[in-house]
C-alpha cells in the first residue's frame, strides 16, 4: 500500500466523525465518512418508497443510483445522489434509521466496498465507519475503535439538538442509540466489532479536546515512522 490509512470504527454518536475530521485536518489526510455513503443509499430507498430492509428491492435499485462524493474548498465531504447535493438531507432522523437498515443487507455492503477502497487507494485517508478496520481496510496502518457509554452518546446527541433549537427527548434518543447499536452489532454482514489489532479509545469521560489529544497521540504512536 503506497498510501497511509487510518481506520476509525465505533458505534453511532461516539464522536467518530468530528474526531476523524479533526485528525485528518491535522495530518493533511482526506477524511472519508463511510456512514454518509450508507445514508445516501437509505435516502434513495426512502425516496422510492421502498422498505429499507427489503433485501430484494434495495439491491435491485443499486445499479440505477449514481452516488458520488466530492470535497468542497472547505475540505468537507459532500454526497451527491443523481447529481443532487444530499449532504443535508441524509442527516434527517428517518435517514439514520434507513441507513442502519440498508447497511445490514450484504448486497449493499458488497456494492459499496469498492467505492470505499478506491478512496484509500488514491489518497492518504482517515476513514470512519463500522467495519473499516475489519473488512474495508484490514491492512490499515492505524486502527482505532472509538466508543463511549450509550448514555454519554445519547446525552451528546440531545445537547446537539437543543443547541440547534430542535426539540428532543433524552429517553427517546437513548432508546434509538441502543436500538441502532443492537442492529449494527448483531447483523450477520460485517457487524460492528473491534478489530483484534485496533486500539480502544473510550471517550465517555473525555471532552472533545481531550478525545482529540488522545486520538492524535495514538495515531502518532502507531503510524510507521520512516
Ligand atoms: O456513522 P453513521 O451514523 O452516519 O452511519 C449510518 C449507518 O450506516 C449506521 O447505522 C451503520 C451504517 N454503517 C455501516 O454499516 N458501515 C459503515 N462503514 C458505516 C456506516
Amino acid at each position: 500500500m503506497t498510501h497511509c490509512a487510518i481506520a476509525i470504527d465505533g458505534p453511532s454518536g461516539a464522536g467518530k466523525s468530528t474526531l476523524a475530521k479533526a485528525a485528518a485536518k491535522e495530518l493533511g489526510f482526506l477524511y472519508v465518512d463511510t456512514g454518509a455513503i450508507y445514508r445516501t443509499v437509505g435516502l434513495a430507498a426512502l425516496r422510492r418508497d421502498l422498505s429499507p430492509s427489503d433485501e430484494t428491492a434495495v439491491p435491485a435499485m443499486l445499479p440505477e443510483l449514481v452516488i458520488t462524493a466530492g470535497y468542497g474548498p472547505d475540505g468537507l465531504q459532500h454526497m451527491y445522489l443523481q447529481g443532487e447535493d444530499v449532504t443535508e438531507a441524509i442527516r434527517q432522523h428517518a435517514v439514520s434509521d434507513a441507513a442502519s437498515r440498508v447497511s445490514a443487507i450484504p448486497a449493499v455492503r458488497d456494492y459499496l466496498l469498492e467505492m470505499q477502497r478506491r478512496f484509500a487507494a488514491e489518497h492518504d485517508v482517515v476513514m470512519d465507519g463500522r467495519d473499516i478496520g475489519t473488512v474495508v481496510l484490514p491492512d490499515a496502518q492505524v486502527k482505532i475503535f472509538l466508543t463511549a457509554a450509550p448514555e454519554a452518546r445519547a446525552r451528546r446527541r440531545y445537547d446537539e439538538l437543543l443547541a440547534r433549537g430542535q426539540e428532543a427527548d433524552f429517553e427517546t434518543i437513548l432508546a434509538d442509540v441502543k436500538a441502532r447499536d443492537h442492529r449494527d452489532t448483531h447483523r450477520a454482514a460485517a457487524p460492528l466489532r473491534q478489530a483484534p489489532d485496533a486500539v480502544l479509545l473510550d471517550t465517555t469521560q473525555l471532552d472533545l479536546e481531550g478525545s482529540l489529544a488522545r486520538l492524535l497521540s495514538i495515531i502518532k504512536e502507531q503510524l510507521p515512522h520512516e
